[in-house]
C-alpha cells in the first residue's frame, strides 16, 4: 500500500515546473493575496464546527467519484476525502508549495491513506491530467491564484464530463483572504463557470459555492476583469 503511495508521488513530482503568464489574459481587477500558509485554522477547530462533513455530504461525494483538492497544503481535504472515498479512489492532492506537498507526502504515508496522486502545480496552471477530475475542491485558496481567469481557463481540461468546481472561501475582501461571492461569480463567469449551488458553512466560516463549466471556453482577450 505504501510502496503504491510512494510510486505515485514520484511519478508525480515531476509535474510541476515553472509557467510564464500569458499575455492574453487580463489581470484580475483587485488585490491577489500572498500565499501564508498551508492551511486554515486548525484542523480540530474546522472539524468541531463540521465544516469537511458538510462540504462533502453537500457534494455527495461517494466512491467512484474523481476528487482534485487543489490548493491542498496541509491535506485538510486530502484526508478526509480519502478516508470518505475508501482506498481505491483516485484523489489529486495538488499545490503550488513543493514544501507543502513534501510535508503532505509523509502525512499521507504515516496517515496510511493510499491512492492520492500528488502534483505539483503552477500559480496560473494546476496541472491537472486531462479528463480526470468529477470534483475540483477550491478550498481557502481562491483568493491567492495569481490569475484566477488564466487558472479557471487550463483547470478546464481536467474536468470531466459532469464535473463540479466547488470554491470554499470566507466572504472578506481578497486582501483579507477571502472572496466575495459575487465577484466569485462574476469571475467565474467570465472563463464560462454557472455557479449551481451557493450555501453558508456555518457554524463553520464561510461559504461553499459550486459551479460547472460551459462546453467551450472563451477567447482569453475577450474576458473582461470583474471589479472587486
Ligand atoms: C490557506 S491555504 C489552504 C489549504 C487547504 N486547502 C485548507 O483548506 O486548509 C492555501 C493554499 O493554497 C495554495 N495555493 C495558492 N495559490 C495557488 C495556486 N495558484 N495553485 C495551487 N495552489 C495554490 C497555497 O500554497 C496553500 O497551500
Amino acid at each position: 500500500m505504501i510502496a503504491r503511495l510512494v510510486g505515485l508521488l514520484a511519478c508525480a513530482a515531476l509535474a510541476g515546473h515553472a509557467h510564464a503568464a500569458d499575455a492574453r489574459f487580463p489581470k484580475p481587477d483587485r488585490p491577489v493575496a500572498p500565499i501564508i500558509a498551508p492551511a486554515y485554522s486548525t484542523e480540530a477547530t474546522r472539524d468541531r464546527l463540521g465544516e469537511a462533513e458538510r462540504v462533502m455530504s453537500r457534494l455527495s461525494l461517494t466512491p467512484g467519484l474523481r476528487v482534485a483538492d487543489v490548493g491542498a497544503g496541509d491535506g485538510y481535504y486530502t484526508v478526509r476525502v480519502a478516508r470518505r472515498l475508501g482506498p481505491d479512489a483516485t484523489i489529486y492532492a495538488q499545490d503550488v508549495e513543493r514544501t507543502y506537498l513534501d510535508r503532505l507526502a509523509t502525512r499521507l504515508v504515516a496517515e496510511r491513506l493510499p491512492g492520492v496522486t500528488l502534483v505539483h502545480g503552477a500559480p496560473t496552471d494546476p496541472k491537472l491530467p486531462a479528463h480526470a477530475v468529477d470534483v475540483a475542491i477550491l478550498a481557502h485558496m481562491y483568493h491567492e491564484i495569481e490569475n484566477p481567469y488564466e487558472f479557471l481557463y487550463r483547470l478546464r481540461p481536467s474536468l470531466a464530463p459532469g464535473a463540479r468546481v466547488a470554491v470554499i472561501d470566507v466572504d472578506k475582501p481578497t486582501a483579507e483572504h477571502g472572496t466575495p461571492p459575487a465577484l466569485l461569480r462574476c469571475e467565474m463567469a467570465a472563463v464560462g463557470y454557472r455557479e449551481i449551488d451557493h450555501i453558508s458553512l456555518a457554524p463553520a466560516d464561510g461559504f461553499l459555492s459550486v459551479f460547472v463549466p460551459r462546453a467551450t471556453l472563451p477567447d482569453p482577450a475577450r474576458i473582461k476583469p470583474c471589479r472587486a
